[in-house]
């Protein structure tokens, strides 16, 4: 296992946006294919600015925002990532229609927020993140889960 997936087995303290960014960045670059992303936490906790890690490490230029019209984007890169956002959508809700599955192993790589709304989308190849603020310090914490 590499160092950076122990340390998130311990969990990764950012004390800002750049450090998450950088994390996620390294951890691109470490993926075995076929995996995808499960990022879990509340609003505001930094799973976009994660995602902005992941893009910067496949070489993607386009900065990357919530989809908002659209549930899910794609960007060309190293992998063609595909951003999830599933906050509007209800775990009892099919996905049928997202045609996402196809999106789940090489050479994509599928990053999802809010994924408990998407349950039929993980798997065993689904790495899961969970992101949170610490309440003290407001340090945000990374940590797999
Ligand atoms: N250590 C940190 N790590 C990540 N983001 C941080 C950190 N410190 C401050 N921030 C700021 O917190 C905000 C996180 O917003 P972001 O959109 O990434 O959260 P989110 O989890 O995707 O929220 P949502 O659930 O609404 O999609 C950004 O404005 C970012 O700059
Ligand atoms: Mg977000």
């Amino acid at each position: 296992m590499s160092s950076l997936l122990e340390a998130l087995n311990k969990g990764i303290l950012t004390s800002n946006a750049e450090e998450t960014i950088a994390i996620g960045e390294a951890l691109s670059k470490e993926l075995p294919s076929d995996t995808s992303l499960a990022l879990y936490g509340d609003l505001g906790v930094g799973k976009t600015t994660f995602v902005k890690g992941l893009a910067k490490g496949l070489n993607i230029a386009k900065n990357i925002t919530s989809p908002t019209f659209n549930l899910f984007s794609i960007y060309k890169g190293d992998k063609q990532l595909i951003h999830l956002d599933a906050y509007r959508l209800s775990p009892e809700q099919s996905i049928e229609t997202l045609m996402i599955e196809d999106f789940l192993c090489s050479p994509y790589l599928c990053v999802i927020e809010w994924p408990d709304n998407v349950p039929e989308l993980l798997n065993e190849n689904t790495l899961k993140l969970e992101l949170s603020i610490q309440a003290n310090s407001h340090q945000h914490f990374i940590q797999h889960i």
